[in-house]
This record gives C-alpha cells, sequence and structure tokens, in this order.
C-alpha cells in the first residue's frame, strides 16, 4: 500500500488554463533525436505520458536560428515549418492523457551557430566563447562591450536591435492570425470581435491596432496569406 505521505503526488494540480493529473513532471531532457527524428521523439515522449507522467516535456527548443547548438540536435522552432514535428509530439503525449511541455531556449553567447552561420544576438561582457571561439569570426574578431558609440561593432548592436524589433512585431502579427484562425476554426466570421481575439493571446487588447485596422483588415491579411501559398504551390494556375 502507498504511504499517505506521497497522496499529494498523485492529485490533479492547475497549471494556469490547463490541469496536470498528478504532479509528477517530466523535466527539459534532450535526447539526440531532436527536429532530425520527430517521428520517433513523439513516440518515445508518448510512452512516457503513457506511462503516467502528469506532464511530459520537450528538450530545449531553439527560438531562433541564431541560437543554433549545432552539432547538438536539439528541438527547433525557426520557423513555421517546425511546428508539425513538435504538435506530432505534442499530440501524441495528449493521447495518452498527458500535458505537454515546451522549454523555449535562446542561448545568446553560448550557442555555436555551426549550421545557421548566424551570429548570437543580444549584449555580451565577452566576445568569444571558451566552448565556441570559431564565433569570434562571426562577432567580428573582437569582444563587444557596450552599447552605443559608432564603431563597426556598436553599429552591429543597433542592427540586432532593430532585427529583435522586426522579430517581436512579425511574431505578435502572427499571434494574432492565428488566433483568428483557431476562432474561424469554430465559429462564424460575424462573432469574431477583437476582444475574443485578443483574450486567445498573450497580447493586450488595444495592441491589436499596431498591427490591423479593424477585423476586416485582419481577414484580409490572411486571404492574401493563403493566395500567396497557392501561388507557391502551383504558380501558373494562380498567377
Ligand atoms: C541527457 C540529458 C539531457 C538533458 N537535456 C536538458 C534539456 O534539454 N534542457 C534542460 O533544461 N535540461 C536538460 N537536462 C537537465 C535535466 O532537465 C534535469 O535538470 C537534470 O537531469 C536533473 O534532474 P534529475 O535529477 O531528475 O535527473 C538534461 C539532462 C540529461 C541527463
Amino acid at each position: 500500500m502507498r504511504d499517505p505521505r506521497y497522496d499529494i503526488l498523485f492529485e490533479p494540480v492547475r497549471i494556469g488554463p490547463v490541469t496536470a493529473r498528478n504532479r509528477f513532471y517530466q523535466v527539459p531532457h534532450c535526447n539526440g533525436m531532436g527536429y532530425r527524428m520527430p517521428r520517433a521523439l513523439a513516440a518515445m515522449r508518448a510512452v512516457k505520458a503513457e506511462g503516467g507522467w502528469g506532464v511530459v516535456c520537450t528538450e530545449e527548443v531553439e527560438i531562433h536560428h541564431s541560437s543554433d547548438l549545432a552539432p547538438n540536435i536539439e528541438g527547433r522552432l525557426w520557423d513555421d515549418g517546425d511546428i508539425p514535428a513538435l504538435a506530432a509530439m505534442a499530440e501524441a503525449v495528449h493521447r495518452n492523457g498527458a500535458l505537454a511541455g515546451i522549454e523555449l531556449a535562446y542561448h545568446g553567447h553560448h550557442a555555436s551557430g555551426l549550421y545557421s552561420r548566424a551570429p548570437g544576438l543580444g549584449v555580451r561582457s565577452i566576445g568569444v566563447s571558451g566552448y565556441h571561439p570559431d564565433r569570434a569570426a562571426k562577432a567580428g574578431g573582437m569582444p563587444r562591450t557596450t552599447i552605443g558609440g559608432d564603431d563597426p561593432f556598436h553599429r552591429r548592436d543597433r542592427d540586432e536591435k532593430r532585427t529583435l524589433e522586426r522579430q517581436v512585431r512579425e511574431d505578435a502579427r502572427r499571434l494574432i492570425q492565428e488566433s483568428a484562425k483557431r476562432f474561424l476554426g469554430e465559429q462564424p466570421f460575424r462573432e469574431l470581435t477583437v476582444e475574443t481575439l485578443m483574450a486567445n493571446t498573450e497580447l493586450s487588447r488595444p495592441a491589436f491596432y499596431q498591427y490591423f485596422t479593424d477585423v476586416h483588415d485582419l481577414i484580409l491579411s490572411l486571404l492574401t496569406e493563403i493566395e500567396a501559398e497557392m501561388h507557391r504551390l502551383d504558380p501558373q494556375a494562380y498567377s
């Protein structure tokens, strides 16, 4: 018989909007399969869920190509093309009654960039990592210690800031579009309001108007995307 002191481990626990069936939380754990063997990875995580874990996590998942950890094979969320592999794991875990967790990772200075060849973004006090001295070439060959000034390294800092700002804007816009797609998958357009749309994102309601003038503008942006995708798939039929 189980010692009653451990009963709490087997009780459901709420985590924000979801509930884990127990308190067994499988921490982020890489295993070499990562982005390269998504089916095997999903099956392995599914076995963990089947075995009873309340939450099963991914390994660290690189959120940008400038955070590439090659030659280590981790998870990737560099762009939309990586979503199906991650979704396959989440679905396999859900099928077996557990929640799926994701560890979003940006490694900055620690990333090798050996595959993407992109320097990591962000301010750092030293330009060369002991793990990845080859990054020195990509970072301009010199340490960057401060922001400001007008030498090439400082200019690069400003470019990085602009790149990050653009990325944040693009991500926010996409978040709103995704929220609209989910909504329209279940309910008619006439029910769509900015309030419900934004309640399903982590953005504030007024943030909507930084990206779209109204819901019609938003739908137009989705249709434009669909048109571009159809054109990509069959350039002749849709030119
Ligand atoms: C093979 C291996 C891979 C790991 N991968 C990750 C990882 O991708 N992300 C992370 O945050 N921690 C990672 N860790 C650390 C584990 O999440 C955990 O913190 C560590 O194993 C200590 O917990 P434990 O005593 O329950 O094993 C890894 C550990 C091991 C042994």
